[in-house]
């Protein structure tokens, strides 16, 4: 199942894939750029490769030469993996900066292309690391909204909450793009409504902002936390509670750290895997 390229004009990846020739190589599938500073990009899945959505791996490229020795070593990071536990492919979201070592190359990969993939998912954006509760909050920045792309796809978000709601900040509407494709594609796709459910589907309650540019909701989501806006919005009239509300935040540093004092002035505490409770926080790559 290839969700974004039945959905997006993505370029077909060829009948022959190339002959692997890195270490725990994948081949490029789809590439799809939505701004100088983003772009999304799809791989072929190992065979093998079990994960859990909201998981990430560690993937990359091979680095320039050494200098003196000739010798390559590979350069990774930590990327969330966008796509569901259940799709046949891996998507990740990332950002281009143009001295980043490795964004720099990566932002130049093609349909084709090999990229490596360390095939051993970890992280604590799962649901293993909440405990049940009634709404479920997604909070994210920029590239930090690539392991909610993947839970948000995932049947399981929606049997354990009666709401999801999905806060996306971003400096301007062109780095929305990739999340509201993404939300307009589950309520409209054929494969995933019936993956999902046309009627579960009304839990999803999806809330975009800009921080930069003219849009219809702008502000961080911080501060439309604190005065109380995003409540009024939703029409949520009790706040949060640890009772009722869980959420997972993934953004830059300053959005995790605020958000962090937002959830606990209202008394939920950090779960992990080994220790569930009633929120947990990753940070989004950002180089
Ligand atoms: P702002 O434009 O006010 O800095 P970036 O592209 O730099 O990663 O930022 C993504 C979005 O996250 C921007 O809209 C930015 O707003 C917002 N942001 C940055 N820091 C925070 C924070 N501490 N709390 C909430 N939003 C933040």
């Amino acid at each position: 199942m290839t969700l974004m390229n039945d959905q997006t004009p993505m370029t077909d990846a060829p009948a022959a894939k190339a002959t692997p020739t890195l270490p725990d190589a994948q081949v490029v599938t789809a590439v799809k750029h939505y701004t100088d500073r983003l772009f999304s990009f799809r791989v072929t899945r190992p065979a093998s490769l079990r994960f859990r959505s909201g998981e990430f791996v560690m993937i990359g490229l091979m680095g320039d030469p050494d200098p003196k020795t000739g010798k390559q070593r590979p350069l990774l990071r930590a990327y969330s993996i966008a796509s569901p536990s259940w799709d046949e492919e891996l998507e990740f979201y990332s950002i281009k900066v143009q001295d980043g070592p490795l964004t720099s190359k990566l932002q130049h990969v093609q349909v084709g292309d090999e990229i490596i993939l360390r095939p051993k998912p970890v992280g604590t954006l799962v649901h293993d690391a909440l405990l049940p509760g009634k709404r479920l909050w997604f909070f994210s920045t920029g590239t930090g909204f690539a392991p909610f792309a993947s839970l948000l796809r995932d049947p399981e978000t929606y049997e354990l909450y009666d709401q999801v709601i999905v806060t996306h900040t971003c400096r301007d509407v062109a780095e929305l793009t990739y999340g509201a494709d993404l939300i307009e594609s589950i309520k409209t796709d054929e494969l995933l409504v019936e993956l999902i459910g046309e009627e579960t589907l009304a839990k999803l309650v999806y809330y975009p902002t800009t921080t930069r540019e003219q849009s219809p909701k702008m502000g961080r989501i911080t501060d439309l936390l604190k005065d109380g806006t995003v409540f009024k919005d939703l029409g949520i009239e009790d706040g949060l509670s640890a009772e009722t509300d869980r959420a997972m935040v993934c953004g830059s540093m300053g959005l995790n750290v605020d958000i962090k004092e937002i959830l606990e002035s209202h008394g939920l505490e950090e779960g992990a895997n080994s220790d569930p409770k009633h929120y947990v926080v990753e940070k989004a790559f950002v180089g």
